[in-house]
């Protein structure tokens, strides 16, 4: 199975193509360019902390005719200040960036903000996607913390997933929110 194709059929389990849809940590571009693809009229948000994060992206999106997106130099602990209508889902792919500087990794203290307005930004139907590295420390962090926080969330409004392989204690993890429609 592959996570990172898993991670966008929670996406496109309810599209909607005049959306709304933030990528939390945009790296170099992919989900950002899976977002703008399912949002075709809609828009995409995208975060990152590092410059290149941005310029790669911007290239990646040119070359691939996307118009519908924003991209955000900030943490997504900010998410809020930037984004102020309800979304219809978000990516997060927690930890570095894969051939870039591993010291700039996710942090579970801003994780955790995101992830929680995130979810209040949510709208019905809507689903947030997190992708978990806990084959390092602060990904170990991460995890257990996501997993013990968003295990309170009352069941009658959001269902919360983990799916993992069982017999890799280390291997990446998905865990997905869905807020209910009303
Ligand atoms: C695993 S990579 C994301 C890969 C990306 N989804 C892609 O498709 O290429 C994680 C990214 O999170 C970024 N990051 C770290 N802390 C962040 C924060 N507080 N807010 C937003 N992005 C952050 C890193 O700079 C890195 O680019």
């Amino acid at each position: 199975m592959n996570l990172k194709e898993h991670a966008k059929e929670y996406i496109l389990k309810n599209p909607n193509e005049n959306g709304v849809y933030v990528d939390f940590t945009m790296g170099n571009g992919h989900d950002t360019e899976f977002l703008c693809g399912v949002a075709k009229n809609g828009k995409v948000y995208s975060f990152d902390v590092q410059p290149a994060a941005l310029e790669n992206t911007q290239k990646l999106l040119s070359e691939k005719g996307h118009t519908n997106f924003e991209l955000i130099l900030s943490g997504h602990q900010n998410v809020k200040e930037y984004v102020k209508e309800p979304i219809d889902g978000g990516m997060f792919n927690l930890g570095y960036l894969p051939g870039g500087d591993k010291s700039k990794h996710t942090m579970c203290e801003t994780t955790f903000k995101a992830v929680k307005d995130g979810i209040e930004l949510l709208k019905g139907g809507g689903v947030l996607v997190i992708s978990v590295y806990p084959g390092h420390d602060e990904g170990r962090r991460e995890g257990e913390m996501l997993l013990e926080y968003l295990a309170t969330y009352d069941r009658k409004y959001y269902s919360v997933m983990n799916c993992r392989m069982i017999n890799s204690y280390d291997s990446p993890f998905i865990i997905a929110v869905e807020k209910y429609a009303k």
